[in-house]
């Protein structure tokens, strides 16, 4: 693990993101699950690089991101820490490694943070129960960011991706997660897949940021699976997802290139060879 820096470089903390909140200034995130990606990611002057556990479909190609295990998720938070020098890194959680009591929790988040050497982990979830293990890891000085909205890891419970909050009691009990979340010391909050003026109407109510994915622009910050984004998992088109670049169609010029080439005796050619 290197987490050597610089002299100059600053690393985004924690006290930042609450103070862009108060002055109002967007806050930037995306994924990143390897150590290119995470250079360029931090390059860009993203200011919170997550790796997220998303990477059991866009890396695994699995169908969802509940067989993901703590092993796999330090496994790429390494890489990537390797590469990010400014961003706060924050590491998903995965299912079942932080639903069964607060010392096993606080024991599988001290290994990813001890492990990874990133500065932060990422929980799902707001009920009471939940909350009480975000509880125990802020007590032992581990940051949280919580997650609520759809929460991928419950994708069967909640019958598939869809928005979250529709109805009165949903939007309560959004309203209530939220808020225990801030009470037991998270730092920021990720609203997933929210009505916009629901999610809007949460981060009005909280001090600390909430970072959207498909929750509307009212929110402090916005975040993205970088893959979706750059067009590179380009059959997955849901509605709240741009595509900023065409990396997909880029690749497959390439490849096909390369297949060209070769067969027809053209590379590689006197440049590309030694004497
Ligand atoms: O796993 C992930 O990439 C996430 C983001 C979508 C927020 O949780």
């Amino acid at each position: 693990m290197s987490s050597q820096r610089s002299a100059g470089e600053r690393r985004v903390t924690i006290r930042e993101l609450l103070e862009m909140k108060r002055r109002g200034e967007k806050i930037v995130s995306l994924t990143a699950y390897d150590f290119l990606f995470g250079r360029l990611v931090d390059q860009g002057g993203v200011d919170v690089v997550l790796v997220g556990d998303s990477l059991g479909q866009v890396f695994a190609g699995l169908d969802s991101t509940i067989p993901v295990t703590l092993d796999d998720m330090i496994y790429h938070a390494r890489a990537v820490r390797r590469a990010v020098k400014r961003g706060l890194l924050v590491i998903d959680m995965p299912f079942l490694t932080f639903q069964i009591s607060p010392e096993e929790t606080l024991r599988n988040a001290g290994r990813v943070l001890k492990e990874s050497g990133a500065e932060a982990v990422k929980l799902e979830g707001g009920d009471e129960e939940s909350t009480r293990h975000v509880g125990a890891l802020i007590r032992a000085g581990i940051p949280v960011m919580g997650h609520i909205g759809l929460t991928p890891q419950s994708v069967h419970a909640l019958g598939g991706y869809r928005v979250q909050g529709r109805d009165d009691v949903q939007a309560a009990r959004l309203r209530d997660d939220a808020r225990r979340l801030q009470d037991a010391g998270a730092f920021a909050i990720v609203l997933e897949l929210l009505p916009s003026a629901l999610a809007g109407e949460i981060t009005a109510a909280l001090e600390i940021p909430t970072i959207g994915i498909g929750a509307g622009a009212a929110v402090d910050g916005q975040v993205l699976v970088l893959p979706d984004m750059l067009g590179l998992n380009d059959t997955f088109r849901p509605k709240f997802l741009r595509q900023f670049a065409g990396l997909a169609d880029q690749a497959r010029t390439g490849i096909a290139e390369f297949v060209r080439a070769v067969r027809a005796g053209e590379y590689p050619d006197a440049d590309h060879s030694f004497e």
